[in-house]
């Protein structure tokens, strides 16, 4: 799939013009692509591909897709909008436009994505690209080998059995302990209920990976952009490419 944009929407659409004055600097021979000048209306482009050029400087492409990374702090609902008044993530965040991919329990903090991309939250989001997420597990006693190695094969739950997970016993405190969780699923309170199923609850839930993301640098609350780099490895890693991603 090719995506193709209309060479003055474009113009437009990356701030420097209306679309009227840009279809004006188009006729007026002022506007290049891949080198050659582009007077006729209605041209149309592929941004990931093609080079604009106005008045032979290059126009940089601003994508309107948004790409935010949250640590999501306990007591808040992962949703755009709670009928009963309670906090929400969004409440954290500068834009509104955003969705949450995937989520995290009320009472669970941690690494959450919010975009408006759609198609790549779909994709990090199903079971079948596989994408990764870490948790730590704070459970209620102390796991037995035999009791790791039945998460490590894949527990079953009301629904049926879940993937295998990657579970490592980080430490003990007290008679509780810490697990580090690994798995690619989303199932609803997936961690929880695996957990449980060994006869282990969870008294404390923190996501801390998500594919190669990590919390570092963020205190509970807090968000950054994610920059270039990242949201080009989280195209590429849930299997789409990037010349052709609509990311405008
Ligand atoms: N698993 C859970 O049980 N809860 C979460 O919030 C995320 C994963």
């Amino acid at each position: 799939m090719t995506v193709k944009v209309r060479l003055h929407k474009y113009i437009a659409a990356n701030g420097l013009a209306s679309r009227r004055a840009a279809e004006k600097m188009i006729a007026e021979g002022r506007i290049k692509v891949n080198g050659e000048i582009i007077a006729t209306a209605g041209f149309t482009i592929n941004p990931a591909a093609d080079k604009v050029e106005l008045d032979d400087k290059p126009i940089r492409a601003k994508t309107t897709k948004q790409y935010i990374l949250l640590y999501k702090p306990k007591g808040t609902l992962t949703t755009v909008s709670d009928p009963f008044g309670r906090a929400t993530v969004m409440e954290l965040l500068p834009h509104r436009d955003v969705f949450p991919v995937g989520r995290l329990d009320q009472d669970t903090e941690g690494l959450l994505i919010l975009t408006n991309d759609g198609e790549l939250t779909y994709r990090l989001t199903h079971p079948r690209y596989k994408v990764e997420k870490k948790y730590l597990a704070y459970v209620r006693g102390t796991p037995t080998e035999e009791k790791l190695r039945l998460l490590r094969k894949g527990v079953t739950l009301e629904e049926g059995s879940v993937s295998p997970a990657r579970v490592k016993l980080v430490e003990q405190h007290g008679e509780n302990s810490l697990l580090m969780i690994t798995i690619h699923e989303g199932k609803k309170r997936q961690v929880k209920r695996m957990c449980s199923a060994i006869g282990h609850p969870v008294i404390g839930l923190k996501r801390v990976g998500f594919a190669f993301l990590t919390l570092k640098g963020l205190k509970p609350g807090a968000y950054r952009y994610l920059t270039e780099e990242e949201v080009n490895k989280l195209i590429r890693l849930a299997g789409l490419h990037m010349a052709t991603h609509n990311r405008l």
